[in-house]
Order: structure tokens, then C-alpha cells, then sequence
């Protein structure tokens, strides 16, 4: 009879054997919590298609800060939803805008909890697009400015960062983004302040439940002149590329779950940092199933955390974070 030659199972004998050849790990430093921030008082809201997450104004926030640092997550991103909105997307960049209040009462709270800002435009624009709209320009189609979306997008990351942002997320997908926030940036004193890059951000349906939560859905037309085709894979590493040569500190991957082997690629080509960004759809289908009890929620979690450690995410933006940090030994 013939035995196998190979006997892969030794290592799996037991559980101190499993740890001991696991390659890959989850800890709490590897999570960024995505927080929404509001304007008005007394609003903790929960965003009906993303339970266990929530709107909050600035009274409700000290206190959500608190519980995040106490479960020793090191790491936020702001997303403002604003009241007011206009077609150059006025508070963006207001100095009293939303998501400089927020980043400013966060610092207070705890300076040593690092913020990050999402760089965008599209909720603070009434059309709900992430640049200028020029709608003369292409008949009846809109044209999303890219090179006077710029100056806008420079205003709010230094806007951003004078508030006290830790960290720069540019997400909106302009050529040019990168290089045009770093000189700002640099101009304005904060050369020592990294840019974390959505550099590959593909136009996806997996942000559905985001848009309703921070009301940003297009008014018209769609992202996909700016955000990428979900079936392309070396236009990514083009935009990895430029965003890489124009200075990025940190690339991301965006959606995470169905592009794991983006972030595999990213790793291969490139010796920054990468992020995976465990996006509103992904954590909605795993909460749908779990409210059904047809799958294991904290199970199924931990597996998908650890697959974007294996395929080479340094770090993971997640809507899970709270209940990762308080499963995690
Ligand atoms: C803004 C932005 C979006 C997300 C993060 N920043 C939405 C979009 O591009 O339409 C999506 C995040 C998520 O789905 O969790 N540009």
C-alpha cells in the first residue's frame, strides 16, 4: 500500500500547533473604525442598512470616542454628512465644517487616538459628484472638472489637516490627486503629514449602503469617469503607479472582499503600505445573513480580516472594527 509522502497534517494536530505555523494575524492596530459625523445636537442615529452603525453630532461623539479608545482601536476615519450643500462644495473646507469640528473634539478627547480624514467632495456637493460639474461642456452629458476639482480637493485635505487630521485620505479619484494635496500640504506647513491614497478605487455597487448613509449618491449620471471598471487589473497598478511617483505615503484598495487580488498585486508591485477597505456592502450582506442566522457573524468576520492580511492589506478599514477589537483574545 502506498502511504502519502507528504503529511501536512502534522501541523495541524493541535491548537498550539496551528499558532505556532500561522502565517497571518488580525490585532487591533490593524483597524481604522469608519465614523460618521453630523451636524444638529443629540443625534445618535443608526443607518437603517448598516445596523450597529451610527450617525452621531458632536455632543453624542465624546462619548463614542471613549468606548472606541477604551477597546484600544488606534485609528478612525471621519466622514462628514453635512446640512448644507452647493455646487463647490462650501463645507468641505470650512473651517466650521462638519469633519473639521469632528477632527478638532476628537483631538480634544483623546490626542492620541489618530485621525484620519476622508478627502472627498461628493457630500458636501449638491449633485452628490466628487468634482466640479461642468454641465455645458459635452452637451447633454455633465463633465466632472478634473484639474479645478483639484483646487477644491488641496483646500480641504489643508483644511483638514489644520484641524489637526493625523492623517490625508484623498477618495475622489482625480488624476493628479496625490501630487496636488502633498504640495498643498507641504506649502501650508504639514509636510510631515502622510497621504493615505484610495489609489485603486473602483466604481462599485458595494458603497450602496454608504451613499444613504452620507447622502452621496450622484444626482445624475454615475462615477465611471472616475472611479475604475471592476474588470480591470493593470489599469490599478497604473493608478498605484502615479499615485506612488506623486508622493502617496499609504495605497489603498477599494471595495476590499471581491478585489483581494488587487491588494495582492499592490503588494507585488509596490513596497508602500497597502489598505483594504472593507466596504458598506460588504459589512451589510454579512450582518443580513448573521440577523438570519444563516451564518456565523464573528466566524465569518475574523476569516475575511485575515484573508486581507494574507493577501497583503497591512491594515483594514472596517465597519467591524468595534466588535473585531472586542472578539479579538
Ligand atoms: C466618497 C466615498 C465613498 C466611500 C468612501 N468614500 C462612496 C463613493 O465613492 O461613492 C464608500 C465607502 C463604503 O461603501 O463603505 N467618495
Amino acid at each position: 500500500m502506498a502511504f502519502p509522502t507528504s503529511r501536512h497534517r502534522r501541523l495541524r494536530n493541535n491548537q498550539a500547533i496551528r499558532n505556532l505555523v500561522r502565517e497571518n494575524q488580525v490585532t487591533v492596530h490593524d483597524l481604522i473604525y469608519p465614523l460618521f459625523v453630523t451636524e444638529g445636537i443629540g443625534i445618535k442615529n443608526e443607518i437603517p442598512s448598516m445596523p450597529g452603525v451610527y450617525h452621531f453630532s458632536l455632543d453624542q461623539l465624546e462619548a463614542e470616542i471613549a468606548e472606541i479608545s477604551e477597546l484600544g482601536i488606534q485609528s478612525i476615519i471621519l466622514f462628514g454628512v453635512p446640512d448644507d450643500k452647493d455646487d463647490v462644495g462650501t463645507q468641505a473646507y470650512d473651517e466650521q465644517g462638519i469633519v473639521q469640528r469632528a477632527t478638532r473634539l476628537v483631538k480634544q478627547t483623546n490626542p492620541n487616538l489618530l485621525v484620519m480624514a476622508d478627502t472627498c467632495l461628493c457630500q458636501f456637493m449638491d449633485h452628490g459628484h466628487c468634482g466640479i460639474v461642468n454641465k455645458a461642456k459635452n452637451g447633454n452629458d455633465a463633465v466632472i472638472e478634473n484639474d479645478s476639482s483639484l483646487e477644491l480637493l488641496v483646500k480641504t485635505a489643508v483644511s483638514q489637516a489644520k484641524a489637526g487630521a493625523d492623517v490625508i485620505a484623498p477618495s475622489n479619484m482625480m488624476d493628479g490627486f496625490v501630487a496636488a494635496i502633498r504640495s498643498g500640504l507641504d506649502e501650508a506647513g504639514f509636510e510631515h503629514i502622510p497621504i493615505m491614497s484610495y489609489a485603486v478605487k473602483y466604481s462599485s455597487a458595494f458603497y450602496g449602503p454608504f451613499r444613504d448613509a452620507a447622502h452621496s449618491s450622484p444626482q445624475f449620471g454615475d462615477r465611471k469617469t472616475y472611479q475604475m471598471d471592476p474588470a480591470n487589473v493593470r489599469e490599478g497598478i497604473r493608478e498605484a503607479e502615479s499615485d506612488v511617483i506623486e508622493g502617496a505615503d499609504i495605497l489603498m484598495v477599494k471595495p476590499g472582499m471581491a478585489y483581494m487580488d488587487i491588494i495582492l498585486s499592490l503588494k507585488q508591485n509596490f513596497d508602500l503600505p497597502i489598505a483594504a477597505y472593507n466596504v458598506s456592502a460588504e459589512y451589510s450582506m454579512i450582518k443580513a445573513a448573521a440577523e438570519k442566522g444563516w451564518i456565523d457573524e464573528k466566524a465569518v468576520v475574523m476569516e475575511l480580516l485575515v484573508s486581507f492580511k494574507r493577501a497583503g492589506a497591512d491594515m483594514i478599514l472596517t465597519y467591524f472594527a468595534k466588535d473585531v477589537a472586542k472578539w479579538l483574545p
